[in-house]
Formats: C-alpha cells, structure tokens, sequence
C-alpha cells in the first residue's frame, strides 16, 4: 500500500552565527492512511524543523534543506510548483502549531478568518460556512461559540486561541493532519475533547503526524512512533511493540520515567546529563555521553538504524541487520 506520507533521509541546517545546526539529520518516517505517528523527543531534537518541511515552512534562509524526499502519496512536495503546493496546504495537509498567536491575523475577527479558510477550499456559501465554523467552535470546546465567532484574536485567552487554531485545521477535513504539541496549553477535559475530534479524524482515513513530549499522549492515542533524540531518528515501530520492548536507551529512560498512572501533559521526564548541542555533534552515537550502556564503539562510531521486525533503532547494542 502506498504510503500517505513517506519522509526520505531528510536532513535540515539552519545558517547561525555560531556556525551550521544540523537541526534534522537524515530522518526517515513512514505515514499510512488511518495511522497516527508519534514524534517523541526533548525540546531541540528537530521535531518542529521537521513538521514544517513537509509544507515547506522553513524559513529560507536561515534554514536549507540539504537532502531528502518528502513523498505525499506521489507527489513530491520539496519539488512541487509553489502553486500546486499552496493547493494542498490547508486543504489536504494542514498544521496546527505550537505557537498559536503567529497563525492568526490580529486584524480579523475570528468567525471571518475561518469562513474565508473554508470558503478558499470549499464551494460554500457564506452563510454554510459560517454555520460549518460555529459548529467548530463548539466541537473545539468554545463556549458561546456563536458569540465568539464575533471576536478579535486579542480578546480570547491563549487556549482559546489554540482552540480556534484547532478547528480552522480539523474543518477542513485534511488527508493528513500535522499537530505540533497542539494541546500543551489546554487543560486535560478539552485535551481528551480534541483527541477525540482527532479519532473522528482517523475513522476518516486521515492521517495524523502527533508531535509531543508526552509519552502518555503516545500511548493514548498514537499507533506508530519515532522517537528523535539530537537532529536524529533514533528508534521507530509500532506503540505496543516499542512500549513493550524498547530497543534505544533514551527510549528506556523515557518510558522507565513514566509513573504508573501516567499524569497527561507532564514534561518529559529529566534524564542526567545533557542533550549535545547541535553545533558539536560527537562524532559516534549522539546519546553516548548519558548512555548508562555505552561501550567500545559508541563514541567512536555512528550506529546506524538496526532493523528487527517491524522495529528499528540506532543503538549497537542492537547490533545485527542494519
Ligand atoms: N530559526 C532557527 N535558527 C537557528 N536554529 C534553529 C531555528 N529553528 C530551529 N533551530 C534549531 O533546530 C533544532 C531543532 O529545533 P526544533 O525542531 O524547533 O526542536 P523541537 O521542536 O524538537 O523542540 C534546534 O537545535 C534549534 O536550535
Ligand atoms: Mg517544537
């Protein structure tokens, strides 16, 4: 079956003062129709970097993407016309980010910013458009959602804001929605009200690119996961599998951290020691210097991806078919 999206040795820099951030190195990710991947890791590892070059959102320069295919069905979207491209944003992939205020236009009000997303890729009438964003409103858990449409983005509360960010992305129906850690800022009643418009989502045969920190939201509601540490990919499956048998010993560390009944929204648990900075990448595996396994080849060598199933992680210890 032909994948929704297939993500090929993507690798991104971003130009600094300080020199070239490999931001995203050589990630490679697999996207069915009806599955949700997540994309787990701590702040920096290029989770965002790699959301946004699916839609091309990098910003060009400071940031370059210097390798990679990034395949929606058959389409190639690092070379599709601009054109052919802003055709597919919104309407067949949308994104919803972490930073919801930089999305929005301060100078609309709220019911004509999403009446003008929908009547842009749906033939609707002003006034089913209308009917179809208030209706979102409400499902995004806006009280008052008809009063609301009247806002300005200034007067609804950062939540809300997200939440109106939220149903511009889902009412549209995308085959693929991108959600960059859409539900930090919300309380936990409307996370599991989002997360459940999001399961409507995928009963549609969308697919869904989760980004979070939270290995519980992995667990809840994703089928697939990767997990990135420092710019790379370092372990990938199913939930139930890498759960069960986590290969990587950052993935270790981050589920031994988890308590039994997993808090939702927590911070990725603290692991000691530090994440490397992307300017000074060590030469063998990037997780080495907290690694409690590390051995002879760790520091001098640079695991690749060792495949055992339908599993795969870049750890030696691993060591077998890479
Ligand atoms: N505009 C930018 N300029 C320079 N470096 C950037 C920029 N955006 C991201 N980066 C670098 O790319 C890396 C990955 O960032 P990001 O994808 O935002 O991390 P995450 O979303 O996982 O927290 C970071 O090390 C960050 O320093
Ligand atoms: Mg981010």
């Amino acid at each position: 079956m032909q994948p929704l999206l297939q993500i090929e040795n993507l690798s991104v820099t971003f130009t600094t003062d300080e020199g070239l951030v490999p931001a995203v190195s050589n990630i490679s990710l697999t996207l069915q129709r009806g599955q949700v991947l997540g994309l787990v890791g701590e702040s920096g590892c290029g989770k965002s970097v790699t959301a946004m070059s699916i839609l091309r959102l990098i910003p060009q320069p400071p940031g370059r993407i210097t390798q990679g295919r990034i395949l929606f069905e058959d389409q190639d979207l690092l070379k599709l016309p601009l054109e052919q491209l802003r055709a597919v944003r919104g309407r067949r992939i949308a994104i919803i980010f972490q930073e919801p205020m930089t999305a929005l236009s301060p100078l609309h009000r709220i019911g004509a910013q999403l009446v003008e997303a929908l009547r842009l890729h749906r033939d609707l009438s002003p006034k089913a458009a209308w009917d179809i964003a208030t209706e979102w409103l409400a499902k995004v858990g806006i009280p008052d959602a008809p009063e609301r449409m009247y806002a300005w983005p200034h007067q609804l509360s950062g939540g809300m804001r997200q939440r109106v960010m939220i149903a511009m992305a889902m009412m549209l129906e995308p085959d693929l929605l991108i959600a960059d850690e859409p539900t930090t800022a919300l309380d936990v009643t409307v996370q599991a009200q989002i997360f459940d418009l999001m399961r409507q989502l995928m009963q549609k045969d969308a697919g869904l690119l989760l980004i979070t920190h939270d290995m519980g939201v992995i667990w809840e509601m994703c089928t697939q996961v990767a997990v990135m540490y420092a710019s790379e990919v370092v372990e990938t499956g199913p939930v139930e599998a890498v759960f069960k048998t986590p290969r990587h010993p950052y993935t270790k560390a981050l589920l031994a951290a988890i308590p039994a009944n997993a808090i939702p929204q927590q911070r990725l648990p603290a692991i000691p020691g530090q994440v490397p900075s992307h300017l000074a990448l060590p030469l063998g595996c990037h997780f080495a210097d907290r690694c409690t396994h590390v051995f002879e080849p760790c520091r001098t060598q640079h695991p690749p991806l060792f495949t055992a199933g339908d599993c795969c992680s870049r750890c030696f210890l691993n060591g077998g078919k890479a």
